[in-house]
């Protein structure tokens, strides 16, 4: 038998999410987190080899003379963030629209003069790859110190081919290049550019991107913005159909201001995560429900655009959907690359218990980027994604907010981030 690399012992608490690697997390089972108190973790070359009660793994003979061995006493120590849900590659801000935003300003109406999307459309174009890469690790840092060990991350900024295969291109070598491990998806479309109408841009994103875009292999999923005045729920349909034929998994960002069918569509054409769905209808749930899509849930988003709506998450719970909760991490909607904040809205305005939010931003949230045989859980033969939280309970987490509560992050076996430094 080796030695452990790295041993973490004496939690007060330790989530595994153990059990769920096979299927998300739904219903009752959301609140099931595999609690160990006393709990203990051992990773070996990057996979964990040891998950137990910590005299136990003590008593194992895991610890060798190199074992790095980190005490835990006091604290909880759970699996890394995923954050199924974000726009993270982009260049520039857009804090000018605040004023906007308080003025009463729609954000679509902010889209259509030309702002929003597409004012990050033109600053991301202007940037070079040298410029894009750094804003985008500098967001990837801040992302892993908040606990993110995983991410999905989406093109959507460049809206030509040319510009979308370079974000997927810059994807990849970020996720090379730093800790967190990264999940790229084409999304095309996220809005109609200027000098087209939406059947004409929808045809070039089915014509001539998506061909290119899945022959390049630098996308695992395609999304795209289902949205009355964005894409309709027929273009989205022509959009994510050829995606499907070109054996690329599907997202859709569904009714998030309007109710028109988008959490339906993703139920009909069996999309891994159906996202945002603050409007998804009675039907809309029962259908995610029926085909066990996944509901990706944003609260940061409803947070920042400030209009007190929030997705029906008990409703969607109830109905057998199984949640996971994402940042939504832009620079319009959701200008946070906070897990931490993002669970606490969950709490407060979703009204999910402290576990069951922990199995959406974990296990679940896995399952919907397609890495639950990988991250989302502590258990053996996993990677040893693993957070030390300077927090006493898990109801400690969202109830203390505005904070970093992360005290390390540990990114296959190694110490990525530590609070110390
Ligand atoms: O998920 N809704 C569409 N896309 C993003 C917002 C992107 C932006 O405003 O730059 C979202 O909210
Ligand atoms: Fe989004």
């Amino acid at each position: 038998m080796k030695y452990a690399d790295l041993l973490i012992h004496s939690a007060a608490a330790l989530v595994t999410m153990a059990g769920h690697s096979d299927k998300p997390a739904c219903g009752e089972k959301m609140s099931e987190i595999g609690l160990i108190e006393n709990g203990a973790v051992a990773v070996c070359e990057g996979k964990i080899v040891a998950v137990g009660l910590s005299e136990d793994i003590l008593a194992g003979g895991w610890a060798g003379p190199d074992t790095v061995q980190i005490n835990a006493m006091g604290k909880v120590v759970a699996p890394g963030f995923v954050d199924p849900h974000t726009h993270v590659i982009y260049a520039g801000s857009r804090e000018h629209e605040l004023s906007l935003k308080l003025k009463g300003v729609p954000y679509l109406e902010i889209l259509k003069q030309g702002g929003g999307i597409l004012s990050t459309v033109r600053s991301t174009k202007q940037a070079t790859d040298e410029e894009l890469k750094a804003q985008t690790s500098r967001r990837l840092k801040t992302m892993l110190s908040l606990g993110t060990t995983t991410a999905e991350v989406k093109s959507g900024y460049g809206l030509t081919l040319e510009e979308e295969l370079r974000a997927l291109h810059l994807i990849k070598e970020l996720d090379n290049e730093q800790a967190v491990d990264l999940v790229p998806t084409f999304m095309g479309a996220h809005a109609v550019p200027p000098g087209y109408s939406e059947e004409e841009f929808t045809n070039v994103v089915v014509d001539d991107m998506l061909p290119q875009v899945a022959s390049s292999v630098l996308a695992e999923f395609c999304d795209v913005f289902c949205e009355p005045g964005v894409f309709s729920v027929q273009s989205s349909e022509k959009i994510l159909r050829k995606a499907k034929e070109l054996n690329l998994k599907l997202k859709i960002h569904a009714d998030e201001l309007d109710s028109a069918g988008g959490a339906e569509l993703g139920a009909k054409l069996g999309v891994t995560s159906a996202d945002h769905l603050l409007q998804a209808s009675d039907e809309g749930i029962a259908a995610l429900a029926d085909q066990g899509v996944i509901a990706v849930l944003l609260p940061a988003t409803s947070f920042n655009l400030a209009k007190n709506s929030y997705a029906r998450a008990r409703a969607m719970i109830q109905a057998g959907v199984p949640v996971a909760l994402a940042t939504d991490s832009n620079p319009g909607s959701s200008p946070t690359e906070s897990m931490p904040l993002v669970l606490t809205l969950a709490c407060l305005y979703l009204r999910l218990t402290p576990e069951e939010a922990m199995t959406a931003a974990t296990i679940n949230a896995a399952h919907a980027v397609g890495r639950a045989d990988r991250v989302g859980s502590l258990e053996v033969g996993k990677q040893g994604d693993i957070l030390v939280l300077d927090v006493p309970n898990l109801n400690y987490l969202p109830y203390h907010f505005g904070n970093n509560p992360v005290d390390l992050v540990i990114k296959r076996g190694k110490i990525a981030w530590s609070v110390k430094k």
